[in-house]
């Protein structure tokens, strides 16, 4: 290894973005080591990171710790015991449903956690730290888009947590000079999400010919970025971005979930009878469009580089073609609870 070779701390990383992020990273920079810190909670899969860990040119180049970012001990031994240069933090609590019936537990992540990692990163001159974050946390705006000056307006608690976690990261810039920038990203989409999320959650139940809940009148807008542009915007950031700022990061790829959803059923061949229809869960809290201006980080010369049908396309393909992933997680007891817990009441025995 040679003089730029780097250690980064990718917090969260056996989930859906922090997984691709190490994928990204450990194929774009062949000097750098990543370590995985995360807590394997319902959400995190050590299956998701299994092709990364059977690669024998991994070996010395990948490792993976079990642990909490609120937990202080294990943040500051890994900092110490790995020689640690960078954190990109993707640890959260992060679904908006969940959030409205276990509000408690994003908070203790996505606020508390976040400070514990900044604290750490402080304490040990750690050369920078970037916290990802979303464009949830400007709630929702009717025509227009967020610039990283918009103010924050969250609407649903999870929401409410990020934009908690990243007024700490504001202020530990501010009052200690802690390293650390912060990226928004719109809607992701692509390989190993976990099956609760619009996308995946309905590809796979279409694979099946099972029922696929649209909220409302499924006019909702949000900013749907493929997560390799998303991975390869925050690398562009931890090496460019100035520390202190905010950065967006999106495509410009504005689609309803109606919209989403018929890409969904014409490209499985599946008829519009598998969509119901149902009240809104989220009524009030739920946002009706999200739409980010890109100006800043483009104007530093990135861009995203793949073109949403075609990345659509080819995670619709991913899902199809990799059924050994997520079977394993739909068939659990916990998914199953929560999935009839929340749209039992809705879908009945379609469920
Ligand atoms: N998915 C999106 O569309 C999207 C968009 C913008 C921003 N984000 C943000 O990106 C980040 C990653 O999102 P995701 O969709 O990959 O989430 P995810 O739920 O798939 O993954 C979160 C990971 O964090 C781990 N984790 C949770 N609590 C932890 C804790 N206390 N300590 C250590 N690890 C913990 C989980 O085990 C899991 O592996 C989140 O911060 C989220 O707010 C997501």
């Amino acid at each position: 290894m040679t003089n730029d070779t780097k250690t980064v701390l990718v917090t969260g990383g056996a989930g859906f973005i922090g997984s691709n992020f190490c994928r990204y990273m450990l194929q774009h920079h062949p000097n750098y080591r990543v370590v995985v810190l995360d807590a394997l909670t319902y959400a995190g899969n050590l299956s998701t990171l299994a092709d990364i860990q059977q690669n024998p040119a991994n070996e010395a180049r990948f490792r993976f710790y079990p642990g909490k970012i609120q937990d202080e001990t294990v943040v500051r031994g890994i900092l110490e015991a790995e020689q640690v240069n960078y954190i990109v933090n993707f640890a959260a609590e992060s679904h908006n449903d969940r959030s409205l019936l276990d509000p408690g537990s994003f908070i203790q992540t996505d606020v508390y956690g976040v400070f514990v990692l900044l604290d750490a990163a402080r304490r040990h001159h750690v050369e920078r730290m970037v916290h990802i974050s979303t464009d949830e946390v400007c709630g929702t705006i009717s025509s227009g888009c967020f610039t990283e000056e918009s103010p924050l307006l969250p609407n649903t608690p999870y929401s409410a947590s990020k934009a908690g976690g990243e007024l700490q990261a504001r202020a530990h810039h501010i009052a200690y000079g802690t390293p650390v920038l912060i990226t928004r990203c719109g809607n992701n989409f692509g390989p190993f999400q976990y099956p609760e999320k619009l996308l995946p959650f309905f590809i796979t139940r279409l694979i099946d010919n099972k029922k696929v809940p649209l909220y409302g009148d499924g006019s909702q807008v949000r900013d749907w970025v493929y997560v390799m542009d998303h991975c390869s915007g925050i690398d562009f950031v931890l090496h460019h971005g100035v520390v202190g700022e905010i950065y967006n990061i999106g495509c410009n790829e504005e689609h309803s979930n109606k919209e989403i959803v018929r890409l969904l059923l014409e490209t499985l061949g599946k008829p519009d009878t598998l969509v119901r229809t149902i009240p809104d869960p989220r009524g009030k809290a739920h946002d009706h469009r999200y739409s980010l201006s890109t100006e800043k980080i483009r104007s530093l010369g990135w861009r995203p580089s793949h073109p949403f049908r075609e990345a659509l396309q080819q995670t619709i393909r991913w899902y199809v073609e990799n059924e050994s992933w997520w079977r394993p997680i739909v068939s659990r007891p916990d998914y199953q609870d929560f999935i009839s817990r929340f749209y039992g009441p809705y879908l009945g025995e379609d469920l």
